[in-house]
């Protein structure tokens, strides 16, 4: 049998008219499936550490539920990932207002951003790694955004990773911040338990507190002592069921963003390790970028129609998003998301899989 493989069929339609495929990329033990809607992670199946297989990404079966249901399930965001403050920032002295779509402030790059549009398979290989380019094209002012923009999402699947490479082009002076939003259960995504006994560590040593509307309120926070340090692994639900914290009665759980100890890279380095203790499954996830969300899914709707009949709840997934920090546009003192003409943005993911010895 082939190990390597990457091929590409319908999927399903939408109510607006739009045909949405399906990429299936398979190395030995993993696969991974992508949407041409949004570029999303739709399915990522994953040994445990007896060698069983379960997928460990929240998703649907049909992609109309994508669109009904905002939650980003493994979807590529932008063009600016998490929240803008009131969706106004200025660029080289010009006022910009983007789509405001969450409260008073711009999420995920507005109402029809970048989760919802159908990117176009721009190459597709199974030799020597299985992959799949997908591109969109972003008319100047779409959502507000200035310039016109060429994104594209590669997906690699190695022996041992997936890698997730983000890049960008645009012809005038813009904002980017492009990130994948998966939702990880590695209990499995049909296993029915929420993501509370998953273990996680963090290379941050500060978040970014936030004020009611999700906005970073403050300079960062040392994690030292509280909820929010996991510069050692620690159970997920400690924070969740501790209460007292004001930040996480803010964010109704974990909606944060991490400052990573080692800050805007040009090579992916180490910023966070999720391990689950029945399953054995670890991941870990590696970035260029100086700030990692930690959502611990929050507002996942309760009955929310999953994969294979499998339905899903509030804390039924958790994210890792890595990212520039939310609102960077509002604040200079963050590493920059400017993009000049000619410049090419460039995130790279490593999702990096392995197990752990039981207890
Ligand atoms: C991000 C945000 C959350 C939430 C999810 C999508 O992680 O930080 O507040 O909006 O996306 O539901």
């Amino acid at each position: 049998m082939e190990t390597r493989t990457a091929e590409c069929r319908p999927f399903g339609q939408l109510k607006r008219g739009d045909s949405v495929d399906c990429i299936t990329l398979r190395n030995g033990a993993l696969s991974a499936s992508i949407l041409t809607m949004g570029a999303t992670l739709q399915g990522l199946v994953v040994p445990d550490r007896a060698g069983e297989p379960a997928d460990i990404v929240l998703g649907h079966d049909d992609p109309q539920v994508y669109l009904d249901h905002a939650c980003y399930l493994g979807s590529v965001v932008g063009r600016y990932a998490n929240r803008i403050a009131g969706g106004r920032f200025s660029l080289d002295g010009q006022p910009c207002q983007v789509d405001v779509n969450n409260g008073p402030n711009s999420l995920h790059g507005g109402t029809g951003g970048f989760h919802q549009r159908i990117w176009q398979v721009a190459g597709l290989t199974a030799d020597p790694v299985p992959q799949v380019t997908l591109c969109l094209d972003s008319p100047d002012g779409d959502q507000g955004f200035p310039g016109q923009l060429r994104a594209s999402a590669t997906y690699r699947l190695h022996e041992d990773r997936l890698e997730l490479l983000l890049e960008a082009v645009s012809n005038a002076p813009t904002i980017v911040n492009l990130t994948g939003h998966a939702y990880f259960n590695l209990a499995g995504q049909a296993a029915g338990r929420d993501i509370s006994g998953h273990h996680l560590e963090i290379a941050a040593d500060s978040f970014l507190p936030v004020d009611a509307t999700a906005i970073p309120s403050g300079p960062p926070q040392p994690v030292a002592g509280g909820w929010f340090d996991f510069t050692r692994p620690r159970r997920v639900g400690a924070g969740l069921e501790g209460g007292g914290d004001p930040q996480l009665a803010l964010g109704h759980g974990y909606d944060h963003d991490f400052v990573l100890r080692a800050g805007r890279q040009p090579e992916p380095t180490f910023a966070a390790r999720l391990s689950e203790p029945e399953s054995g499954r670890v991941v870990e996830v590696w970035t260029t970028e100086p700030g990692l969300q930690f959502y611990t899914g929050n507002f996942l709707p309760d009955g929310l129609p999953g994969k294979g009949g499998a339905t899903y709840g509030r804390r039924g997934g958790l994210c890792l998003e890595p990212q520039t920090h939310p609102d960077t546009p509002n604040r200079p003192e963050f590493p920059p998301c400017r993009l000049a003409p000619g410049q090419i943005y460039r995130h790279r993911i490593l999702y990096r899989f392995s197990s752990d010895a039981g207890a």
